[in-house]
């Protein structure tokens, strides 16, 4: 923590980013300064996977690794590995996070685990210890899936989870294929896919990250130990009805697919509540999209989650079933496409306890262990490699918003614990 704040909003972070231009509009040099300025009305960050937003941050990763004396390197899923030692000689500890974002996020999710990382490992030095394995520090790519609808995707691709083939059927909003968006970034997507080697060099991961509910503000910890993730998903709901003239058709004679999404989108809150899930409606799609049209479709994404599969199966069974009766009451009809699913992870006890023990050891308190509902590549990797997670506190839980915001001493303090970690694992 000596080279200073580790804050993801500090001058020398990734928050200084532009997201607006490409990288030669980059402020994110590290040289410090002011405050960075966000570049959207709202505050927030659009950092969408391999766009010029995306490769200033990368650009700002490379900096802050060479700055350091690490070796970088872009694998063949576009994930940004800095690496002290040789990679070769395996069993390697990684930490890291991501740094693209969702539609106006905020400054911490994912930032604040890279920032950390590069933070941990200033700590280190300062401490003099000496490295018995292999560190590395991650970038993991698209992360948030803001822009091709799916979530981590270089940590899927990494770990087998997403195959080239499916990788290849992604497409943003304006219709441009995830290769199409490599390949215009420099990257060549004909080598992406299941990397099992560089898996098999990996013997811990560690990802710090912004907790994104309030459990340490109510329990008055600044930092916690990830337990478990729950099993969450994204379906796609297209609604079918028929264009037709907003002022000269008879409410009778329409097909509006506007009605029966509103009454799902209230469903939907219905059955989360039902089942103790939570259940989300946030990114909808409406053709032609015309102020005086009845519209012809209209496409909704939900967001599914809860804390077992079998309440996930019920609250998602139960939005589909009520959904279908609200299309058919209006003449709509209606296709639902599960995009993606991510399966209940427990993270293992091994490296939990291991991590509890150091913790332990540096601080003299016990840390405390809570589950999440939110996403990571930490739960991606899970399946293949031993991984934690770290969190640190968040005021107010708030999340995937501008007002995403964790105090500077927390901040620190989770650079320590992280750094904590990294020497029990990597330095003894
Ligand atoms: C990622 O942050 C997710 O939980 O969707
Ligand atoms: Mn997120
Ligand atoms: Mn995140």
């Amino acid at each position: 923590a000596r080279t200073g704040s580790p804050s993801a909003r500090g001058g020398w972070g990734p928050g200084a980013c532009s997201g607006a231009g490409g990288p030669t509009a980059c402020s994110c040099g590290g040289g410090g300064g002011g405050p960075p300025a966000p570049p959207h009305a709202s505050g927030g960050y659009r950092r969408y996977a391999w766009t010029g937003a995306d490769a200033d941050c990368r650009l700002w990763f490379r900096m802050q690794a060479e700055a350091r004396r690490l070796d970088v390197e872009t694998d063949r899923n576009g994930n940004q590995w800095a690496w002290l030692g040789d990679p070769a000689a395996g069993d390697a500890v990684v930490t890291g996070s991501h740094l693209d974002s969702v539609p106006d996020g905020g400054a911490f999710d994912g930032p604040l685990g890279v920032v950390s990382a590069f933070a941990a490992l200033d700590e280190l030095r300062s401490r003099g210890v000496s490295f018995k394995r292999p560190l590395a520090i991650v970038n993991f790519g698209d992360e948030e899936g803001a822009r091709f609808g799916l979530a981590c995707v270089g940590s899927r691709l990494t770990s087998g989870q997403l195959t080239k083939e499916k990788a290849f059927e992604l497409r943003d909003a304006d219709g441009i294929s995830l290769p199409q968006a490599m390949e215009a970034a420099g990257h060549d997507p004909e080598a992406i896919g299941h990397d099992p080697e560089r898996l098999s060099r990996i013997g811990a991961f560690v990802e710090l990250h912004v907790e994104q509910g309030r459990a340490l503000d109510l329990s008055g910890d600044p930092v916690g130990i990830a337990s478990a993730i729950w099993p969450h998903g994204r379906w796609r709901y297209d609604f079918h009805g028929e264009a037709n003239h907003a002022g000269t058709t008879r409410l009778v004679d329409r097909r509006d697919p506007m009605l029966p999404y509103a009454e799902t989108v209230l469903s939907a809150r219905r059955e989360a509540e039902l089942a103790g899930a939570v259940a989300t409606f946030g990114k909808i799609a409406v053709e032609p999209n015309g102020v005086n049209a009845i519209p012809s479709l209209v496409r909704g994404w939900l967001d599914a989650r809860a804390a077992d599969q079998e309440s996930l199966d019920t609250v998602v069974a139960g939005i589909e079933a009520a959904a279908r009766a609200h299309a058919v009451r209006q003449g709509v009809d209606l296709a639902v496409v599960r995009e993606s699913f991510t399966p209940v992870v427990e993270f293992g006890h091994a490296l939990r306890d291991e991590m509890s023990r150091l913790l332990g050891e540096s601080t003299g308190d016990k840390v405390p262990v809570l589950g999440t509902g939110a996403g990571h590549d930490a739960g991606i990797l899970s399946a293949s490699i031993p991984t934690a997670m770290l969190f640190v506190r968040n005021p107010t839980g708030v999340s995937h918003s501008p007002a995403e915001f964790a105090a500077e001493d927390d901040c620190v303090a989770g650079v320590r614990a992280l750094a904590d970690v990294l020497e029990g694992l990597a330095c003894r």
